[in-house]
């Protein structure tokens, strides 16, 4: 049987990061861009240009940055947003424009308050304004799934004719089953006259845990571009996992008769990195990276792993990179072993900023036995952060014992200026805050605290994320440590910092 390729359009930087508290800094969606491209997915959707100055920014960086996808923003179909969009992506050596109006009767009464007349109007100029700029034009009819056949057949049929290089059938509200979608995407095959001459592509959304095998069975129809996302992340259930789609097409390429281009050993550190990056773990037993993915706990199952693998397990952790993020650095690991390992994480560092990071490594190696992949990603990261800050932590102390308040003592700079203050709390985080908030005049909420091990063992990191709130802003510090005080202290600094970095963004959303 003669092997298809299907594409692979990974949104987790723009759907993704609509999910709740996976919001990203554009550093951060850089770097999880630059882990995208080491996967080999075929197209990057790096986010919303018009939705705010903030997104538009980072579209861009991405676009310069990151070499090797399609570099994809989003637009709705309106002259402004189209523009905005090739405003941010042109800078890629491969951009693209996908652009977006709603088809099913519902949107079209209670949204846009358009007739079907002109929202096939909107759609035709919208791809043919994208084409003014590229030849790599997506277009989306959203709520395809509850958009009537016909009208959306015509639809597709005239953004072909506009020149919508690839055409995206979106199960915007995860209604759709996997047998209605694969007659829907046979549908449109058969009537759509032109449909040879477009990519015919799906965006699949969770909302009844159908988003996989929604996406699989459109493939199985004749699509050949699927979108989704690393960690199954995006808009409310989020959208289909990449990992599972993925997986799915390689453990049964003989049944889908399909390939992917992905680097499937990529897969567990891509989820791994957007887990660290966000602070949102995935479920312990979610197929392919979650905890359990590959642990046999019944006695029956590890008995026969042992004899036969081949018995319990239909794939090994090694073909999703498990085992390669657990290859270990300690404190006698040198300079040489430590910039390889980076290399192979894909940060190609200059001297000095090696160097920052090297006595980092051998900081913490000297606290924890062994140094994993993701203690590496923090410290990198760690080491960005410094430099713009308002807040610095030069020094604190806790202390807390039984049935007694805590007390907390912190010494900051602020813009340069040493302040020092101490307060009494039930514990000692919530006395270490007060501090923090009476020397610093914070005067928002904390709307989120949580705390994550980032590697097993008892010397593991802790990481902490903090939400802080001000008026309409929100942001996530993240804070790292062997110390889970001084992460948490940590984190509620970088909160601030970011607070005070806040751009104000006009927030439009989709
Ligand atoms: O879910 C959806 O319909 C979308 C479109 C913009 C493609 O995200
Ligand atoms: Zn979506």
């Amino acid at each position: 049987m003669k092997t298809e390729t299907v594409k692979i359009f990974d949104t987790t930087l723009r759907d993704g990061e609509q999910s709740p508290g996976c919001s990203m800094e554009t550093e951060e969606k850089i770097r999880m861009g630059l882990q995208l491209a080491k996967l080999g997915v075929d197209v990057i959707e790096a986010g919303f240009p018009m939705a705010s100055q903030g997104d538009f920014e980072a579209v861009r960086k991405i676009a310069s940055e990151v070499e090797g996808p399609s570099i994809a923003g989003l637009a709705r179909a309106t002259v402004k947003d189209i523009d905005r969009c090739w405003e941010a992506v042109k800078v890629a050596a491969k951009p693209r424009i996908h652009t977006f109006i709603a088809t099913s009767d519902l949107h079209l009464k209670y949204k846009l308050q358009k007739t079907r007349e002109q929202v096939l109007v909107d759609a035709v100029n919208a791809v043919k304004h994208a084409r003014q700029y590229t030849a790599d034009v997506e277009f989306s009819p959203e709520d395809s799934t509850r958009t009537d056949w016909m009208f959306l057949a015509e639809v597709v049929e005239a953004v072909i004719a506009a020149g919508a290089s690839t055409v995206n059938i979106p199960d915007t509200v995860g209604y759709t089953t996997p047998e209605e979608f694969y007659r829907l995407i046979k549908y449109l095959k058969k009537n759509v006259p032109n449909i040879e001459q477009t990519v015919l592509s799906v965006h699949c959304h969770n909302d009844l845990g159908l988003a996989v095998a929604n996406s699989l069975a459109a493939i199985q129809a004749g699509a050949r571009q699927v979108e989704c996302t690393v960690n199954g992340i995006g808009e409310r259930a989020g959208n289909a996992s990449m990992e599972e789609i993925v997986m799915a097409l390689k453990v049964r390429k003989e049944y889908y008769g399909c390939e992917t281009k992905i680097d499937s050993t990529q897969i567990y550190h891509s989820s791994r990195l957007l887990s660290l990056i966000t602070g949102v773990r995935v479920q312990p037993n979610k197929a392919i990276v979650g905890d359990n993915a590959f642990a046999h706990e019944a006695g029956i199952h590890q008995d026969g792993v042992l004899k036969n693998v081949l018995t319990y397990e239909i794939m090994t952790p090694e073909s999703v990179g498990w085992a390669q993020s657990k290859l270990v650095l300690g404190k006698h690991s040198g300079r040489h072993a430590l910039r390889q390992r980076l290399k192979e994480l894909s940060y190609d560092l200059a001297e000095d900023k090696f160097e920052q990071i090297f006595h980092a490594f051998k900081a913490l190696a000297d606290r924890k036995k062994e140094v994993f992949d993701d203690d590496l990603e923090v410290l990198v990261f760690d080491q960005r952060e410094k430099k713009q800050d308002r807040y610095v932590l030069k020094d604190f102390q806790v202390s807390s014992c039984l049935d007694q308040k805590a007390e907390a003592s912190i010494h900051l700079a602020i813009d340069g200026k040493s302040v020092d203050g101490k307060a009494e709390a039930d514990g000692p985080v919530e006395a270490a805050y007060t501090v923090l908030r009476q020397l610093t005049g914070f005067r928002g909420e904390m709307t989120q605290f949580k705390i994550n091990a980032i590697t097993g063992g008892a010397d593991a990191q802790g990481e902490v994320s903090v939400y802080l709130k001000e008026s309409k802003k929100q942001v996530r510090g993240i804070g790292t440590h062997t110390n889970i005080i001084q992460a948490s202290v940590k984190a509620y600094i970088n909160a601030l910092n970011r607070l005070d970095q806040y751009e104000n963004n006009i927030e439009e959303g989709v």
